[in-house]
């Protein structure tokens, strides 16, 4: 029988959840949430202290810009599906490293395949650099690339456009972006 979505889902968070292997064992999953249908899977680098706690992705400072600028846009956070390449927090909100990055990957891939977007809006540069290594957030960012069967669209992070406030205009402008890409998505996919 075939697993629906949810159920998937559920195994899929259930393997990693035992799965002691990966790195950062001593902070808390952060799977993800959001419409299992969802158009738009946004995805970050890594859950920060305050997703630690609730164990929910994006709920801090910038979860709550990435939440305030959704409701700009018409859209809700529960409409689209929000996760992270790491999916455990870093201690001290480092970096993630390449190799957390990387044992991290299967079970992305799988989230991936069982949400299925159209388009996949990447938050911040290590979330960018996951699907095009050679991509340059100043440079690429609100542009639109394919990767294999998806759209990918290159947005700032939430955290980087609090901080500047030429980043929060282009922030922003993504959004508007992402809003065309998304209504023109199967017309852009149905090309080549
Ligand atoms: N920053 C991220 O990249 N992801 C989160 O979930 C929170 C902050």
């Amino acid at each position: 029988m075939i697993m629906d979505k949810r159920n998937q889902l559920r195994q899929l968070e259930s393997e990693i959840e035992s799965d002691k292997s990966l790195p950062l064992q001593e902070s808390n999953l952060v799977f993800g949430e959001g419409n299992i249908d969802a158009r738009v899977m946004f995805i970050g680098e890594a859950p920060g202290s305050t997703e630690d706690l609730q164990r929910r992705p994006f709920v801090g400072r910038g979860g709550q810009l990435l939440n305030k600028i959704l409701t700009e846009i018409g859209w809700k956070r529960e409409d689209v599906y929000i996760t992270n390449i790491v999916k455990r927090r870093p201690p001290d909100n480092r970096d993630p490293l390449p190799e957390e990055i990387i044992v991290y990957q299967p079970y992305l891939t799988k989230q991936i395949e069982i949400i299925n977007p159209k388009i996949i809006a990447t938050l911040g540069r290590f979330a960018m650099n996951y699907f095009i290594p050679t991509a340059k957030i100043s440079r690429d960012q609100g542009k639109i690339f394919r990767v294999g069967r998806r759209l990918m669209m290159p947005i700032y992070h939430p955290a980087a456009a609090l901080r500047a406030t030429n980043v929060m205009k282009d922030f922003k402008a993504s959004f508007s972006k992402l809003i065309k890409a998304v209504a023109k998505a199967d017309e852009l996919l149905s090309k080549q």
